[in-house]
């Protein structure tokens, strides 16, 4: 390149124009990745919106008839009119969305669903479902049922740069049904099924990083063996400011078989480090069982003698000093000092009779040097640090041994115990209970308590006995995952985009009852219905929409009910939750959690009713979301024209405002005010009124050009 830069800056010497056009030519072509990871985009994704009315104008598919299990009809039709037909059915006429010669065709308008293409513009809202309250005035963990894309798209207007950690466990690819692209299963044998996957993945990457905070947050991502190559790429390709590690953890001991090849016992996990993002540890290494090292007596103490490069006398010429000892009572008398380089060790003399010298001698019997100063040694010796080893008869020497720095600061924070000491004054320690908390992980995990099958099937067979979920991850795991994140942020803002059965909202409530946390989990996950349950519903002439297939979707019939049983502590059905959870704290699954949770589902509205401001109860969840999800949700302003929570208000009403700017007087906790004004001086003058260290949000204009989804991004 720096070739071709060169020739440039000639060629603009003698032809600007010519040389300007070089380089556009040039600055195009270096815009086509040649290596690295290449793949198609697969443009544009789309997705299928059941419930959403046929109008005019929809991009639509038609349905499969009911009762049948082929694979439907995967054109894109636009609907022309609707006419109704001497039967009182809804009637549309379609022409086909190609180029070249449509097709035209009609169909009745409930065989219709309306179909979002990713770079269609669309304006989303939120519908709440549900909630369960329990935490007083905590945040809300927020449970939203929706595609995900669009969900994120949405979470830019609400959390830009406000999210703290995002742990992702995406469909792995196996090419076994699990998961859509486009509304079908990539199956095994798709010649495009890795870079369908890469397509998905980065359209949703792409968002989520606009999600996280730049200066300080992490995002995590799971993956097994048939997709973590390329997804590091990925991640390398979208994340090229942060620094990334991958992770190997053991969730299943005795291994999956796989022909002719090693059993699969783990699977990765990416942890994408971005600003100042720093590990904090909270467990033991990670590597080593826990129970291994804790309570135990544990042998800390290093040699002396220094190896390897620099151990030669010369390379620490104040280190090689004499320890005398008493043979016969196996102690340190006493240390001599240093002997000058040159001076010979053996015309020293005894400061009493009988004491033999250590010197440091090195294993091939030259004159070596100790790790610390005579000084340094004396100290040690009295405080117990330093002490002598073993003698080796064969080389008739001792060996002196000594706690380094870094234990002795262990000691002094209480890692390490004293638990008393041996004949020469030396410390004997044991590992405190803390100990666990404080060693540095490694990049091997494997504990037992993040293994798939217990800590995850088992919790959700716990929580909703009779109900399945494919492959939750393992509850611990996940806790431990973020805990390294989170646990010194106790009101961080932790997002799962795939969340399937909420195990990582479950595990934000577990680290909150663990310091009194204020952490909220944003789950994202969508109501897909299993490929298995698929065909049993359409044998029963049921189809996506329907309310009869839509609750056994996994966000209603899964996460939803999860985070409600994890809060209450009972189950669907009213009954206590049997069992404990059995990790860093043991108590029975019945306690719950006092913690609060809503449930939205992800609404696209027509962009009339938005510019009319007649959406306002599909806007308020998002308004009440980017004010931090706490206290009573502002979904109706009344007569008056506006309202005042918590921590936030709305003020529509600009026109008879002096009401609202009294009641604001009084509300010292508020930090947000979204004020509805398409003009600007008012606007200004209502800023004026406020307090100046609120944040202040200009509303619908701001809606539209921030929620419209689809900024022109290229999907
Ligand atoms: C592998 S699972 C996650 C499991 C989760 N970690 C747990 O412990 O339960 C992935 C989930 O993402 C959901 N999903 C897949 N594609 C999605 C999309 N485009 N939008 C929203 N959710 C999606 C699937 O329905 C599935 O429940």
């Amino acid at each position: 390149m720096s070739r071709l830069t060169d020739l440039l800056r000639q060629v603009r010497g003698t032809d600007a124009q010519l040389g300007a056009d070089l380089e556009k030519e040039i600055s195009a072509l270096t815009k086509r990745r040649s290596f690295g990871l290449v793949f198609e985009r697969h443009q544009p994704e789309a997705v299928e919106l059941p419930g959403q009315p046929i109008r005019r104008g929809a991009k639509v598919r038609v349905l499969q008839p009911r009762g049948e299990t082929a694979k439907g009809d995967s054109r894109l039709w636009r609907v022309d009119s609707i006419e109704t037909d001497f039967a009182g059915q809804q009637i549309a006429q379609l022409i086909e969305l190609v180029k070249d010669a449509p097709e035209h065709t009609t169909a009745p308008i409930e065989d219709l669903v309306v179909v979002a293409e990713f770079d269609d513009k669309i304006y989303p809202g939120l519908v709440e479902t549900g909630r369960v309250e329990r935490g007083g005035d905590k945040p809300f963990h927020t449970v939203i049922n929706a595609e995900n894309f669009h969900a994120l798209e949405m979470l830019t207007y609400t959390h830009r740069g406000k999210v703290d950690a995002i742990y992702i466990d995406p469909p792995y690819n196996t090419g076994a049904r699990d998961w859509k692209y486009n509304n079908d299963y990539v199956e095994g044998d798709d010649d495009y099924r890795h870079s369908k996957w890469l397509a998905f993945m980065e359209r949703r990457l792409l968002v989520a990083r606009e999600l996280l905070n730049p200066d300080d947050s992490v995002l995590i991502v799971t993956i097994d063996e048939k997709e973590y190559l390329r997804l590091g790429m990925l991640l390398e390709q979208t994340f090229p400011e942060a620094s990334i590690q991958m992770i190997s953890s053991v969730i299943n001991p005795s291994g999956v078989a796989r022909k002719n090849q090693f059993y699969r016992a783990d699977e990765y996990l990416y942890f994408v480090f971005l600003g100042t993002s720093t590990v904090v540890p909270h467990g033991g290494n990670m590597l080593t069982p826990a129970e291994a090292y804790e309570g135990k007596r544990i042998d800390i103490w290093r040699r002396l003698l220094r190896s390897g490069t620099n151990s030669r006398r010369q390379d620490g010429v104040k280190q090689f000093y004499p320890f005398w000892i008493d043979e016969e009572s196996k102690r340190i008398h006493s240390i001599g000092d240093y002997l000058p380089l040159g001076e010979d060790p053996k015309a020293v003399t005894p400061p009493l009779p009988g004491l033999v010298p250590c010197w440091p001698i090195r294993s091939d019997n030259g004159e070596g040097c100790w790790q610390i100063s005579s000084e340094t040694a004396r100290t040690g010796l009295a405080e117990g640090t330093v002490k002598l080893g073993s003698y080796t008869a064969s080389k008739g020497r001792w060996s002196v041994s000594y706690l380094r720095n870094a234990e002795k600061q262990r000691l002094a924070r209480g890692e390490l115990e004293v638990v008393g000491s041996d004949q020469n004054g030396a410390l004997i320690l044991k590992q405190s209970e803390s100990i666990a908390r404080t060693l540095n992980p490694v990049t091997v995990w494997n504990q037992v308590s993040h293994n798939a099958g217990a800590g995850g099937s088992n919790i959700i067979r716990a929580l909703l006995p009779d109900r399945k979920f494919p492959f939750p991850k393992s509850l611990f795991a996940v806790e431990d995952a973020l805990r390294f994140f989170v646990k010194e942020k106790p009101d961080a803002v932790v997002l799962d985009f795939f969340s399937g059965s909420g195990t990582t909202a479950h595990a934000i409530m577990r680290l909150n009852k663990q310091d009194d946390g204020r952490r909220q989990c944003i789950s994202v996950t969508n109501n897909e219905v299993s490929a298995e349950e698929q065909g049993k519903l359409r044998k029963q002439s049921l189809r996506p929409g329907d309310t009869e297939w839509e609750r056994w979707g996994i966000c209603d019939y899964i996460t939803k009910p999860r985070i409600r049983a994890a809060i209450t502590g009972k189950t669907p059905d009213g009954e206590p939750i049997k069992g404990e959870y059995k990790f860093t704290d043991e108590f029975p699954m019945a306690e719950g959690f006092e913690e609060n949770a809503a449930f939205f589902t992800l609404t696209y509205e027509a962009p009339l009713s938005v510019r009319h401001h007649r959406a306002f109860e599909r806007i308020a969840p998002m308004l009440w979301l980017r004010a931090g999800a706490t206290g009573r949700l502002i979904d109706d302003l009344g007569d008056r024209g506006w309202d005042i929570s918590a921590v936030y208000a709305v003020l529509e009403n600009i026109d008879d405002a002096e009401s609202f700017f009294d009641a604001m007087c009084g509300a010292e906790a508020v930090h947000t005010v979204f004020v509805v004004a398409d003009d600007d001086a008012a606007f200004q003058m209502v800023c004026r009124e406020l307090r100046s260290d609120l944040h202040v949000v200009r509303l619908y204009e701001s809606y539209l050009q921030n929620f419209e989804i689809n900024q022109g991004r290229g999907f």
